[in-house]
């Protein structure tokens, strides 16, 4: 019975990516591939090559997944120019690659930018596969039992895991530059040091040296209230998420609905302003954590922000969160 349903689950999956295949939807590239086992290939959802016979047709969650079953990449469509996020380029890489300036433009007006694809779906699943494996975490926090809203999340461990600790390393200097650059709109000297490993030093000398890199599992009718991730006086003012499900209904390939991820920002003496910020599997932006500079017609003044996650509607939500200071 069990596998019965699993089965026509699945396949309702599979017909969903066979419909947009036929339509040769560019809105689904990077979600998944098809591969063709007469021709031994594999295509993204919209390569313009005639339609193959549905029966010799396999889907796969992505390229790492097609090449390990022994197919090859379309040389018309190039599904691998597709993902800018494989496991071929650097986390490093990655993150250098992205595009700085506007990054910040987009901070400095509203208190969050968006990196764009940075995860592939299997470095996706790998870290949501982590959730079930104890080791890996020094503790668990259920929500409820808080008063946080409804579900749960695992800080990790040290030593992080690779993806997650070269995350944090890499992103760390560019967090700095703009805490940094926050300062100075107050008046304020640069305190953050370029590398993240100076800046470690500075929070254990503090007295905070646990990790708070972190996974988050919501399911249905979870949530988790408005908040801001401080963990003991010293704060680096802005930290990262990245998601980790694909967002929509279960038939068109997503694996959760609801769930938004929330920003709300409060100016002195006025009400709060809300933003639901959209971001797909592998996505990632980064946000204030506490407070950021505005800049107003008689110089900077500071606003106060918070972020949460709206209720979940159907389905799972797996996210990382990285915060750059420790924890008492
Ligand atoms: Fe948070």
């Amino acid at each position: 019975m069990a596998d019965t349903a699993i089965l026509e689950v699945d396949s309702s999956l599979d017909e969903a990516r066979w419909a947009a295949v036929l339509r040769r939807d560019p809105a689904m590239d990077g979600r998944f591939v098809y591969a063709v086992k007469t021709t031994g290939i594999y295509c993204r959802p919209s390569c313009p090559s005639g339609p193959a016979k549905r029966g010799n047709v396999r889907f796969f969650a992505d390229n790492a997944a097609a090449e390990a079953a022994g197919f090859r990449t379309c040389k018309r469509c190039r599904p691998d120019a597709v993902v800018v996020a494989t496991a071929k380029d650097g986390i490093a890489g990655r993150i250098a690659a992205l595009d700085w300036p506007r990054i910040d433009a987009e901070l400095d007006e509203g208190g969050i930018g968006l990196l764009g694809p940075l995860l592939s779906p299997t470095e996706c699943s790998d870290l949501r596969s982590f959730y079930e494996e104890d080791h890996r975490f020094r503790s668990r926090v259920v929500m409820q039992r808080h008063g946080f809203g409804s579900g749960e999340y695992k800080y990790f461990a040290y030593p992080l895991p690779d993806l997650i600790g070269d995350l944090r390393a890499a992103v760390y200097p560019e967090a700095a530059r703009t805490a940094n650059r926050w300062r100075a709109m107050l008046g304020q000297d640069p305190f953050f040091p370029d590398s993240h490993r100076a800046y470690l030093k500075h929070c254990h000398a503090a007295g905070q040296r646990r990790p708070t890199p972190l996974l988050l599992r919501y399911g249905p009718g979870d949530y988790n209230c408005l908040h801001q991730d401080l963990y003991g006086p010293e704060v680096l003012p802005l930290q990262m998420v990245i998601l980790l499900s694909e967002p929509g209904p279960r038939e068109k390939g997503g694996d959760f609905t609801g769930g938004e991820f929330v920003l709300t920002e409060q100016r002195p003496r006025m009400q709060s302003r809300a933003e639901v910020v959209p971001l797909r599997q592998g996505e990632a932006a980064i946000f204030a954590v506490n407070e950021r500079p505005r800049q107003g017609t008689r110089g900077a003044y500071r606003v106060k922000l918070r972020h949460g996650v709206s209720r979940i509607r159907s389905g799972q939500r797996f996210t990382a969160g990285i915060i750059f200071h420790d924890a008492q």
